[in-house]
């Protein structure tokens, strides 16, 4: 469906014998590694403070260490990255977008020891993990394509005879990707292969709770064939050097994904920088919706919730986290739900039946179990599932579902496997939309209703980068749901969609009337 030019990745799929085969016993030979990870500035791993990395699912299995970027490892970086600008933007596009490539199929020859990573290092679940590799290759194709069509050929425009009239889009500079660790990979990568398919050198933060995985890949990207000075890798925390290199002068652009907090301080800080006004790129939160009206099929609905909020342990942006359910349909969709949710599987992520995995860390457990707690104060709890032997050692958060009155009551999103979920009246759907629309989020809305006129109606007035109607609200693919959100969920423009490069690069106007 894309043409000749591009196909996305196909994945594996766990079903057929002939595939998981291999597949498992590829990705056991990484179930003892231990991986050692650094800044990597023009082409070299640098010391530096170490921190171990252990595994979300069982804090006493060490996953590798980091050492993290210190002051003079973030000089040489930006250094190298602004020095290897103007041949990199100079360089053909076609030679930039065959580097991204050449990526994408290292990231496939090399797919088995990275899904070992994104289960052991961010305790992502084996599905998770095959779909992780697969968006990671999407974006690096669907950016080379793009930036080829983009940036091929100037753009001829009128002009009185004898006057030529072009435009040329060009790199920005050095961009700064911040990346999250729910998307190690895809995100880290997306961000990083937009910015140097449209010309810029990239300084790349990685969250500091998945280091690993991006040092793995921007080693891939080196061996691909992007220059090692173009693409500078910085370990590290937001506060040291998150802040050291979005005050930086020399940079020319920010492409940030986490929390909307974070984005506004960043926005703050390029703000107050000398140096050129530049973009920021951010893709931030949401408190995401879902309205089921009384036509939607009970156990459909059903299927979606339990995907949209539970599966990766609720740790997507995309993740369900409201539930509106339509009064006459509320208590056939809760006794299904409440049943479904007693079928999912938690524990843990390398196994293949594993539904719900760790949350990240220490610290989001805590925030999320204390959530659950004031939550099942103000509303009624309506189902908790007892986590299971063999979690003890890890950071798990039990799936819970909890009635309450009003959105109004979520002051913040909570990013974790809880959802909330609120009744209507037919006659109140307009307050429904309004309620949503109220958070000053856009992200994602899912919709469930056989009555397209009323679905669309729903689709239209909800302000999200994302709806999705009769299916779940999650796994957007490259090129075919461009994904990101408006209002507090992000600046825009999409990942993997057609004007997402746009913000990457700078125009050029040239009326030659030579
Ligand atoms: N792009 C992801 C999804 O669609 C969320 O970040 O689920």
């Amino acid at each position: 469906i894309f043409g000749a030019e591009r196909k996305n990745s196909k994945g594996l799929n766990m079903n057929i014998i002939s595939e998981s085969t291999p597949f498992f016993a590829a990705i056991e030979k990484f179930k003892e590694t231990t991986w050692s990870a650094g800044p990597l500035v023009n082409g070299e791993t640098l010391s530096g403070e170490t921190n171990e990395i252990v595994s979300p699912f069982d804090t006493t299995k060490v996953v590798g260490k980091v050492a993290f970027a210190n002051n003079q490892a973030i000089e040489q970086a930006l250094a190298g990255a602004d020095a290897s600008f103007s041949s990199w933007c100079s360089t053909p596009v076609e030679v930039r977008a065959n580097a991204l490539q050449k990526l994408a199929d290292l990231l496939e020859e090399n797919r088995e020891e990275l899904i070992a990573l994104c289960t052991r290092e961010a305790g992502k679940s084996i599905q998770d993990g095959i779909d992780e590799v697969r968006e990671a290759v999407d974006f690096c194709r669907y950016y080379a394509v793009q930036a080829k069509k983009m940036m091929g050929q100037p753009e001829l425009l009128p002009g009185p005879t004898g006057e030529l009239n072009e435009l040329f889009l060009q790199g920005r500079g050095i961009f700064v990707c911040i990346s999250p660790w729910n998307f190690p990979l895809a995100i880290f990568l997306g961000q990083v292969a937009a910015a140097l398919a449209a010309g810029n050198t990239v300084v790349a933060k990685p969250a500091e709770q998945t280091s690993i995985v991006g040092y793995r890949a921007v080693q891939l990207a080196h061996e691909a064939g992007i220059p090692k000075e173009v693409l500078q890798f910085l370990p590290g925390t937001g506060a040291t050097v998150g802040s050291a290199i979005t005050s930086d002068e020399r940079i020319g652009g920010v492409c940030f994904t986490g929390s909307t907090g974070t984005a506004k301080l960043i926005n703050r800080t390029l703000a107050m920088r000398e140096g050129a006004i530049i973009p920021l790129i951010a893709e931030t939160g949401g408190q995401n919706a879902m309205v089921v009206d009384s036509t939607s099929q009970p156990e459909q609905v059903v299927t979606d919730v339990v995907a949209s909020s539970f599966t990766s342990a609720g740790q997507r942006c995309s993740a369900l986290r409201v539930l509106f359910l339509q009064e006459d349909v509320a208590e056939r969709v809760l006794d299904v739900m409440k049943g479904a949710m007693e079928e999912l599987t938690i524990g843990d992520p390398s196994s293949v039946k594993t539904d719900v995995g760790p949350v990240i860390d220490a610290t989001a457990a805590a925030n999320l179990n204390a959530h659950i707690d004031h939550i099942k104060q103000v509303g009624t709890l309506l189902k908790q599932i007892e986590l299971p032997a063999g979690t003890e050692n890890g950071h798990f958060v039990t799936p819970t579902a909890v009635e309450i009155d009003s959105i109004k009551v979520l002051e913040k999103e909570h990013f974790g496997p809880i959802l909330h979920v609120i009744r209507y009246k037919a006659s109140e759907l307009n307050k429904v939309i309004d309620e949503i629309n109220s958070t000053g989020f856009g992200l994602t809305l899912g919709i469930h209703s056989r009555n397209e006129g009323h679905a669309l109606e729903v689709a239209d007035k909800v302000n999200v980068g994302n709806v999705y109607i009769n299916r779940n609200q999650i796994g957007a693919v490259v090129g075919v749901q461009p994904f990101g959100g408006q209002g507090l969920s992000g600046t825009g423009p999409k990942a993997g969609g057609p004007h997402y490069l746009t913000r990457f690069v700078t125009e050029k106007t040239r009326t030659n009337n030579i």
